[in-house]
């Protein structure tokens, strides 16, 4: 209620009427939030105002953000920490199917997993670590995009969200803000016989944290969001956002709902596009100017003969 009535008050009494409690109840009640971080300012016989929202992941502002969107179909789990939500979303759909999808969220991971069997260093202290669990059993076909599409979506929601165009998608699915890594992600997927049984949708996002990693100069520094853009990005409206955003692309993908060419709208966020870069493929290093992606979605370089190769995987560099 209190988000619903931001940036106004909301009386103590429509409070206590709507919850069926005493005035003295909800003074108690919003005395407990307060102790949860959550900045809430009273005026007397005025009412309460929410003035802002603690930096570290609180359940109960996830659950109440979802509800403020009107979002409220899937089965959601929130960890202080957690090896992986990856991980933990796998364990969970295989035990848990009443209701999907499943998203799990934490503060932390222990065991955090990136592309390419690397580790997603992730500290606790208002970042992104999200997973969403879905059983679809459709063929591997209908979800061949998925990830680019969800790379794409999730640059539009970032940029929307902070109102800037800053932010890019380095192909595959890198989240690239000022020439540097944000945030990635990792899709899982089990497939039988040519159908996609589970899928696993990894999302990481730096919004204060910052991996301390020791790359190469090739490699983009990794950094956060505050960081670079000098603000205090909030974490909840955020999180219920992606996941909205993500149940309902990938509903659209399922339902053959997506623009067949999307991807050419990849051109507009597209990070690497006319850039000089290696591709590494097991041991083949291959060296030349990106062109973008083909419309199967895989990235197209042009080498300096003029011939051009497409690759479906792979490291990607730039090239100094
Ligand atoms: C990448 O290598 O760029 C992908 C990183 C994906 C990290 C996220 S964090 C939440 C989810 N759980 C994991 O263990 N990994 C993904």
């Amino acid at each position: 209620m209190l988000l619903d009535s931001y940036p106004n008050f909301i009386s103590g009494s429509l409070l206590a009427q709507t919850l069926g409690i005493s005035r003295v109840a909800v003074w108690s009640r919003i005395n407990k939030l307060r102790l949860q971080g959550i900045d809430i300012r009273a005026i007397q016989n005025v009412g309460y105002r929410l003035v802002g929202e603690p930096i570290i992941l609180n359940k109960n502002l996830v659950y109440a953000w979802l509800e403020h969107i009107n979002y409220k179909n899937c089965q959601l789990f929130i960890y202080d920490s957690i090896n992986s939500t990856n991980i933990e979303t796998e364990k969970l759909l295989t035990e848990n199917t009443s209701k999907l999808p499943i998203v799990v969220i934490a503060d932390k991971q222990t065991n955090g997993k990136g592309r390419l069997n690397k580790k997603w260093t992730s500290p606790s202290g208002g970042n992104v670590y999200l997973s969403i669990g879905f059983k679809p059993n459709v063929e591997v076909l209908k979800l061949r995009k998925f990830t680019l599409y969800l790379g794409m979506q999730i640059v539009k929601l970032l940029r929307n969200e902070f109102n800037t165009e800053k932010f890019m998608v380095k192909w595959p699915n890198d989240i690239i803000l000022n020439e540097k890594k944000i945030g990635g992600i990792l899709t899982e997927a089990s497939i039988d016989s040519e159908r996609v049984n589970s899928l696993i949708f990894g999302l990481g996002i730096n919004l204060y944290q910052t991996p301390k990693l020791n790359r190469n100069k090739n490699k983009l520094k990794p950094t956060s969001i505050s960081h670079e853009l000098g603000i205090e990005p909030s974490l909840h409206p955020l999180t219920a956002r992606i996941i909205k955003m993500v149940v309902k692309s990938y509903n659209n993908c399922i339902n053959q709902k997506i623009d067949p060419n999307f991807l050419s709208e990849w051109n507009e966020y597209d990070y690497l596009n006319n850039k000089d870069i290696s591709v590494l493929k097991g041991d083949d290093l291959s060296k030349g100017n990106c062109q973008g992606i083909d419309h199967d979605g895989n990235l197209l370089l042009k080498f300096p003969n003029g011939s051009k190769k497409s690759f479906s995987s792979g490291e990607i560099d730039l090239l100094q």
